[in-house]
């Protein structure tokens, strides 16, 4: 019989190539144990809401009175919500025609796109242009756009730091280009080697590879590492140089867990740098409402901001952005709120402060209590997680763990973490899903399982890799 028209042989290799290990075998097998009954911890998703955290009550207020507006002709709505929160979805319905349940320009609201550009004025003291900010569904689909504009073919090569966040790799495997890695120094607490990077662009090119660009994730994610003033210069420098697009993925710039590097965007380090800098370096800057205290990673909403980007890219790039119509105009208000919330002297601000830094705070005790927990257990060292959601400790397996490993198929962090969820219920992703040196074992776990539950989890983490080491160290 002919094969038929779609064939697993004949459907785009790019598509088989492409990887994605935060939803791969560790999380199937962990959706799996739940279907049957057992009590999962899922930490291998930064998913806030999923682990309990509570959305703040403003923006959803708000939301809420944008997706009901006849809410607003009630009698009693002046009880059920405040007046800056009605005020605030009449500001927002204002700007659409036809309320949220119509597409929008393809770029998002010009409205939002407005307040967008204001709150980076303000963060960073530099003009910045609404026409050359794009509302997108998520951080995601903006980087996944870059990344398809940015690619012709193989032959095209993007720099992307490891361990990474393997939306990069999945993203250049499926655009058809090429994934060079530059490794991050473990011992130097996730920090940055120039050197290091130049070798690797130099190998690449003597492959014949054009590298094109470099992303920069920052904080980090998975090494929840912060990047100084000066690492970021050196970074914009070494673009400039090397003829690079830079790609600043920034979506944890709120999830800061210690006072001596706080988040300072690439936009600003490059506009502080003056010429030739502010106006040759092109960069691409993303931010999201998954993240931060925000958390709302189901809502779909995030934006990119374009930097000495010719006009005509631009339009190619509104152009392809107009194949998807408008990106969800629910999580477009979302992303007006976070980035306009409500001010001193509103109403809901006092309640808006008390909740966001309620998160914020509780999430830097649990990035201690997790980093100290990690390393108070046999043949773990862990970094300190100065940013983003996420701790990524190193394993050091005993030869006969890996022994065992190899006997069971499965790489040995695979197989380290396999055991962790049968015997604990505790789901993570095993650091080879974002890539690491060879022979080195990682697993990565988030900071987001709820406060009081933390030290059991962590109680009940020791308990399972001590008895582990100790079994196959014996
Ligand atoms: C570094 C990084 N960039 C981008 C994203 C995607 O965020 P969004 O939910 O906005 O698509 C994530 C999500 O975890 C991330 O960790």
């Amino acid at each position: 019989m002919a094969s038929k028209p779609l064939d697993y042989e004949n459907i785009n290799e790019n598509v088989k190539n492409c990887a994605y290990a935060v939803r791969g075998e560790l999380f199937l097998r962990a959706s799996q144990l739940e279907r049957e009954g057992k009590k999962i911890i899922f930490t291998n998703v930064g998913n806030p809401h999923q682990m309990g955290q509570k959305p703040l009550t403003f923006p959803r207020q708000v939301l809420a009175l944008c997706q009901a507006p006849f809410l607003m002709e009630n009698a009693h709505v002046g009880i059920m919500f405040p007046d800056d929160a009605i005020a605030r979805a009449k500001h927002y319905l204002a700007m659409t025609s036809g309320g949220v349940g119509a597409y929008t320009d393809s770029r998002g609201l010009p409205g939002i796109r407005k307040e967008v550009a204001q709150f980076i004025e303000i963060r960073d003291g530099y003009p910045s242009n609404p026409d050359l900010i794009f509302l997108t569904d998520g951080a995601t689909k903006g980087i996944m756009q870059t990344l398809g504009t940015i690619i012709r073919n193989k032959n095209d090569g993007i720099v992307v730091p490891v361990p990474q966040y393997p939306l990069y790799s999945a993203t250049i495997s499926l655009s058809g280009g090429t994934f060079i890695p530059y490794y991050l120094e473990e011992s130097a607490n996730w920090g940055l080697d120039i050197d290091h990077i130049r070798q690797s662009i130099l190998d690449a090119r003597q492959k014949g590879i054009t590298v094109r660009a470099m992303v920069i994730i920052n904080p980090g994610n998975p090494t929840g590492q912060c990047l100084s003033y000066a690492n970021i210069k050196e970074l914009i420098e070494f673009c400039y140089q090397e003829n690079l697009v830079v790609l600043a993925d920034e979506v944890y710039q709120q999830n800061i867990y210690q006072d001596e590097r706080p988040f300072i965007s690439a936009k600003k380090v490059l506009m502080d740098m003056g010429l030739p800098y502010s106006k040759d370096v092109q960069l691409f800057s993303f931010h999201t409402v998954s993240k931060g205290f925000w958390g709302e990673c189901g809502q779909r909403a995030g934006y990119f901001e374009m930097t000495n980007i010719p006009p005509k890219i631009v339009d190619e790039i509104y152009k392809v952005a107009s194949i998807s119509l408008s990106p969800n105009v629910p999580g477009q208000v979302l992303l007006g709120l976070m980035v306009n919330p409500p001010k001193p002297g509103d109403i809901s601000y006092a309640q808006f402060i008390s909740e966001s830094k309620g998160i914020l705070e509780s999430m830097r005790r649990r990035a201690h209590v997790i980093t100290d927990g990690f390393n108070s257990c046999q043949n773990v060292q862990c970094n300190f997680t100065e940013g983003a959601m996420y701790s990524f400790p190193q394993l050091k397996l005993p030869p006969k763990a890996i022994e065992a490993a190899k006997e069971a198929g499965k790489a040995p962090d695979v197989f380290y973490c396999l055991n962790l969820l049968d015997a604990t219920g505790i789901s993570t992703v095993p650091g080879s899903g974002f890539g690491q040196k060879e022979g080195v074992f990682h697993l990565r776990t988030t900071i987001l399982p709820a406060e009081e539950d933390i030290s059991e989890v962590m109680a009940s983490f020791k308990k399972f890799n001590d008895d582990f080491m100790a079994k196959y160290e014996a």
